[in-house]
């Protein structure tokens, strides 16, 4: 068998066997792979155009009563400074995003229960009185229905959650028992149910990984049909018991996205702050393989390195907000732009 074969059918179909997804994985060389990319990025092209949707990260809180095993700001690592941004800390950020152009803000944050529903739902909708014309993103995590009910009604639009795999084997290796895969995938269900749109998304090469699991994983997210879908190299962070383990490789996560893309052509793929963390021009490759937004840090530089959820991550220079100009010449140097509108989920 050839990969070609298998490419064409992703490219018409939006949709391959398990087993044949599993043996491109396995199989894609050089020459396959940059077929593969070009293709995704093509499909992106024909969807979106040159245009590359901007969204503003804000890290609000870096507590969190977690443990997974790869994250740098689990409950049980005693080096994180712990840190949390008042609502009036949070509102400089948007001002400071909106004046750049950002009108989509992404609060994201540990599982941190001071942030309970009503200080939510304050932030949001603070965020949307000054900003009506914004998008407001979560990121916080497993929480009840009702919480993602009443913050969708105070305004969120959309909710980012990576199931970080969807198989059980692989989930108990990289979370504590005390997590579980089931009410994961269950919140993700419900987020879409309450009128959320809704990411998931997988560190690629996290420990244990195996082809077959990145197979299955690709098929999983086809049947969930999210709106986005946000993977990136799993990145050994020196404080948890992964910090020997080996990340994620550059060409693997690049394939994922054309794959994903292919897959999922309406979907929003950012090229991630991680695949710009492993390779100088990670960003720009994702997007020459079929991503389209891009995420830049707009929280304080005070707080940014505390935020560290992996080593070496991306903080300064270019991923500072007040860098935009450099991150549109980035972008236009590969012949897309970066556009300030909202940036929605579409069906075509
Ligand atoms: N390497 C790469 N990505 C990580 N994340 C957390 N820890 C790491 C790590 N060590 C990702 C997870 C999480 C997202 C916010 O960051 O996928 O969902
Ligand atoms: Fe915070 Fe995983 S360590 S959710």
């Amino acid at each position: 068998m050839d990969c070609r074969p298998i490419i064409e059918k992703l490219r018409k179909e939006q949709d391959a066997q398990m087993e044949e997804l599993r043996y491109l994985l396995e199989h894609l060389d050089e020459e396959s792979s940059a077929y593969l990319r070009a293709a995704a990025a093509e499909e992106a092209v024909r969807h979106f155009g040159r245009k590359i949707y901007l969204r503003g990260l804000i890290e609000f809180t870096n507590y969190c009563k977690n443990d997974c095993l790869y994250c740098g700001i689990r409950r049980g690592n005693q080096n994180a400074v712990r840190y949390r941004l008042t609502l009036s800390q949070i509102m400089e950020c948007c001002k400071m995003g909106y004046e750049l152009g950002y009108r989509t803000f992404v609060l994201q944050g540990g599982e941190d229960a001071y942030f309970n529903d009503e200080r939510m739902c304050e932030i949001i909708r603070s965020i949307k009185k000054e900003y009506p014309d914004c998008a407001v993103t979560l990121s916080l995590g497993e929480r009840s229905e009702e919480s993602y009910r009443v913050m969708h009604k105070a305004g969120a639009d959309r909710y980012l959650l990576r199931e970080e795999t969807s198989v059980p084997e692989h989930y108990a290796m990289l979370h504590p028992k005390q997590m579980s895969l089931e009410n994961r995938l269950h919140c993700l269900e419900i987020l879409k149910e309450t009128g959320y749109q809704t990411g998931c998304g997988f560190m690629v090469g996290s420990p244990g990984w195996q082809l077959e699991y990145l197979a299955r994983e690709l098929c999983y997210i086809k049947k969930l049909r999210p709106h986005m879908i946000g993977i990136g190299p799993f990145i050994p962070h020196k404080d948890t018991v992964f910090a020997k383990e080996t990340g994620g490789s550059l060409d693997l996560t690049l394939n994922l996205v054309a794959m994903l893309r292919l897959m999922n052509p309406n979907a929003m793929i950012p090229a991630t702050t991680a695949v710009g963390t492993i390779d100088p021009r990670g960003r720009e490759k994702a997007i020459l393989s079929g991503a389209n937004v891009v995420m830049p840090n707009l929280s304080p530089v005070s707080v940014r390195k505390n935020y560290m959820l992996y080593d070496n991550k991306l903080c300064t220079g270019d991923e500072a907000a007040e860098c935009r100009k450099c991150l549109d010449a980035r972008i236009r140097s590969i012949g897309y732009e970066i556009v300030t509108d909202r940036g929605d989920y579409r069906e075509f």
